[in-house]
């Protein structure tokens, strides 16, 4: 889906804040990419979907070079939730908010009616909500709508969840599970919460200083804890007590497994 080929880029001025980077994401995966501020996982969000453009190297989404390729192709199969949804939303209504990416690739007036009816039903939004006026967790709501309007195969989250109570994330990732199980679509998130990370992502990419530490299935890298102390992360809370707890606990990811193996634990010890 999408493929890095030794890919480095700076910012006018600066050094380079990502440097020979290099991965590959198969369609239908869900990968988290964490690491620390400023670490560059923002700017590697944007080299995805082409709003940023390498300095050297390539960027491929389905084999396509994105430098040579129209930012108005790319954000057809490419989705965006930005880090601050107050930078994504420029509408007056949740309506026209929505409708904004399928006018802009040309949907025909019917389609896009339908799809803004289908997507404000099951985002339990409505229509002449002026979006500014509106919580946080509605916001990020809307412009989630907004970027899954035209239906990507690629979608990349920068931090979905900040600023979000407990229910509005669950409700937000619980949708995005969906589409990436159902429906196919690729998902690349940005997380600084190592829970979220391990509740949804199978695959994790670690950063820091714009280069690539690690790489693999999302269990390994929950508890590989020298990884995350040189990416400067702190690990999920349960599978560090788990790796600390030792035998008996090498599976347990989850407060449910947690308590779990303890109970087998301590069936073990009064036998
Ligand atoms: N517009 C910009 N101009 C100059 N430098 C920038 C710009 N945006 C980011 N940088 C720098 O590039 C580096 C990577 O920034 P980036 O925003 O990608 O980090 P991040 O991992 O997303 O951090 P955070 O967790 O804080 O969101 C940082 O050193 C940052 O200061
Ligand atoms: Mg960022």
């Amino acid at each position: 889906m999408i493929r890095f080929e030794d890919v480095s880029f700076h910012y006018p001025h600066t050094q380079a804040s990502i440097e020979g980077l290099s991965f590959h994401i198969a369609k239908g995966e869900f990968v988290a990419l964490i690491g620390a501020n400023g670490a560059g996982k923002s700017t590697i969000s944007r080299l995805c979907n082409g709003l940023l453009r390498p300095s050297a190297g390539r960027v491929l989404l389905d084999g396509e070079d994105t430098s040579q390729t129209p930012t108005s192709r790319l954000a057809r199969k490419v989705g965006f939730l930005f880090q601050n949804p107050d930078r994504q939303i420029c509408e007056n209504t949740v309506r026209e908010e929505i409708a904004f990416s399928m006018k802009a690739q040309g949907w025909d007036e019917q389609a896009i009616a339908g799809r803004v009816e289908e997507i404000l039903a099951a985002f339990d939004l409505a229509g002449d909500w002026f979006p500014f006026e509106r919580s946080r967790g509605e916001r990020q709501r809307i412009a989630l709508a907004g970027a899954l309007a035209c239906e990507p195969q690629l979608l990349i989250l920068d931090e979905p969840t900040t600023g979000l109570d407990y229910r509005e994330c669950i409700r937000i990732m619980d949708y995005v599970t969906a589409l990436n199980r159902d429906k196919g679509v690729t998902v690349l998130m940005v997380s600084h919460d190592m829970e979220l990370v391990q509740d949804y992502a199978r695959r994790v990419l670690v950063l820091e200083g714009g280069k690539l530490l690690g790489d693999g299935d999302v269990k390994r890298v929950m508890k590989d804890e020298a990884l995350l102390r040189s990416a400067r992360v702190l690990p999920a809370q349960i599978p560090a007590l788990a790796l600390r707890l030792g035998e008996g606990f090498e599976d347990v990811y989850t407060i449910a497994e947690m308590a779990g193996a303890i109970q087998k634990r301590r069936a073990e010890a009064s036998r």
